[in-house]
């Protein structure tokens, strides 16, 4: 079987390596050619793990290929995925711009009968959209030639992209044919080994699926800070709240960490964008508009912990930020809660040393090489530093080498974004430790 990926960001790259692993003859495209001619080579863009040895085994293999042009990619395609980013608009809106642009191009190509699937995460209509604008183009053509389009939103997750895609809980795919449900279902085969469902629906439903998980998730987050926040001012601690809801099934307890807010490409602008889509048709979801509110103020709670502690007096200090990506595993920095930290510390005058295990270059792309000072040990970054802000959980700050931190840091305030240390340890060593929600 052939098919094409369209955009190797984070989910085309995954999504074309996965499916070569299963023997499937994969064309990727992206209209980026630096990216293109290092990914023939095997440099990958993105910091995945597992991705470097999956994409160089299967070019090896021959099953793997890139090019820039769409035309070539799509000339035996059976299936064509629509892999291109859909940031959000000013007004939160999914920007359908490079949706619609692939779709046209695949109009102005296509010469057989082919699936063209949507993985991109789009609004409700989109698809439709997609049809209409291939077909645009096949009339310009003066040509009749058969195809459908289906909706196959994309459910991995940065960090742990790879084996989501292989081993996934479930395959969503809205479609309208029985063919393209047919060539779907045997594409996806090999990853249902493990009993886990494709679940077939009409193709607004599966457009609206992918929205209605990410803002469930978002709302479980936003529930969970805002608790934690309560927490603080009657003077419990959510990790007990947290254990004592998640042993109720009902609830379970996944997903109820509290923390610094959800950052990352895909929750702030799906809840955006799933806003507007009520919106537009005459409907306010108004949990959602308070999920964003809620994570919006969680985003800076680092900081005014810090400023409380310091009562304001900001000015000329100096901090050490650990972790930089919007979550660990990953080099993505997309709306990560650090970013709205540093914004507000730069805002302050206070001086930023920070370490991340791989998203500094990132963080370099966003704020240049000398506002912040890098280093390439968690524990250079302490020198004489009055805090240190804990703003990601990767797990190489999890245990702490109490008596070298003492050592490193002027004053020994701890903020702990992420809820990884041990209050009684760090009261204990002298540490002034503030957590979230205890
Ligand atoms: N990143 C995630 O964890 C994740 C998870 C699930 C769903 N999604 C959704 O998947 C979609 C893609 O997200 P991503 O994170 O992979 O984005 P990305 O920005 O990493 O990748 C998109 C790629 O598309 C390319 N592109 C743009 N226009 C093109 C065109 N006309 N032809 C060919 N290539 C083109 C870009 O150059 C880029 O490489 C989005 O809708 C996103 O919401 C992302």
């Amino acid at each position: 079987m052939n098919i094409s990926v369209i955009g190797s960001g984070y989910v085309g790259l995954v999504t074309g390596a996965c499916f070569a692993e299963t023997g499937v003859t994969v064309s990727c495209v992206d209209v980026n050619e630096k990216k293109i001619k290092n990914l023939k080579k095997g440099i990958i863009p993105i910091w995945e793990p597992g991705l470097e040895d999956l994409v160089k085994r299967n070019i090896a293999k021959k099953r793997l290929s890139f090019t820039s042009s769409l035309k070539d990619s799509i000339q035996n395609a059976e299936v064509i995925f629509i892999a291109v980013g859909t940031p959000p608009e000013e007004d939160g809106s999914a920007d359908l711009k490079y949706v619609l642009s692939v779709a046209k191009e695949i109009g102005l190509h296509l010469n057989h009968y082919a699936v063209v699937v949507t993985k991109s995460t789009v609004p409700v209509g989109t698809s439709q959209k997609v049809k209409r604008s291939i077909q645009n183009e096949l009339i310009k053509r003066n040509l009749d030639i058969p195809f459908d389009v289906a909706s196959n939103p994309e459910f991995l997750k940065e960090g742990s992209a790879i084996d989501d895609f292989l081993k996934p809980d479930r395959i969503i795919v809205g479609t309208e044919s029985d063919k393209a449900q047919k060539t779907l279902e045997r594409l996806y085969k090999p990853f249902l080994l493990n009993g886990h469902p494709i679940i077939f629906m009409d193709i607004t439903s599966s457009e609206l699926t992918k929205y209605a998980a990410n803002a469930m998730l978002a709302t479980r987050i936003s529930f969970m800070n805002d608790m934690a926040n309560l927490c603080e001012l009657v003077g419990a601690d959510i990790n007990m709240i947290r254990k004592g809801i998640g042993s109720d099934p009902r609830i379970g307890n996944k997903f109820i960490y509290p923390g610094a807010g959800y950052g990352g490409s895909c929750f702030p602008k799906d809840v955006k964008a799933v806003i507007k889509t009520a919106e537009n048709n005459g409907y306010s979801l108004e949990v959602l508009k308070a999920v964003e509110r809620v994570n919006n103020r969680q985003k800076i709670i680092v900081f005014q912990k810090l400023a409380r502690h310091f009562e304001g007096q900001l000015k000329g200090k100096k901090v050490a930020v650990w972790g930089l990506s919007f979550k660990p595993n990953t080099d993505d920095m997309r709306e990560a809660p650090s970013l709205a930290v540093i914004d507000k510390l730069l805002e302050a005058e206070v001086q930023i040393t920070a370490y991340d295990p791989v998203a500094m270059p990132e963080a370099k792309k966003h704020y240049g090489d000398n506002v912040i000072c890098y280093v390439d040990n968690p524990y250079d970054a302490l020198d004489n530093t009055n805090a240190l802000l804990l703003m990601t959980e990767w797990n190489e700050f999890r245990i702490l080498n109490v008596e070298e931190i003492k050592k490193r840091m002027k004053d020994h305030v701890i903020i702990d974004g992420r809820n990884i240390y041990d209050t009684s340890e760090l009261s204990n060593n002298g540490f002034s430790y503030y957590a979230i929600g205890k």
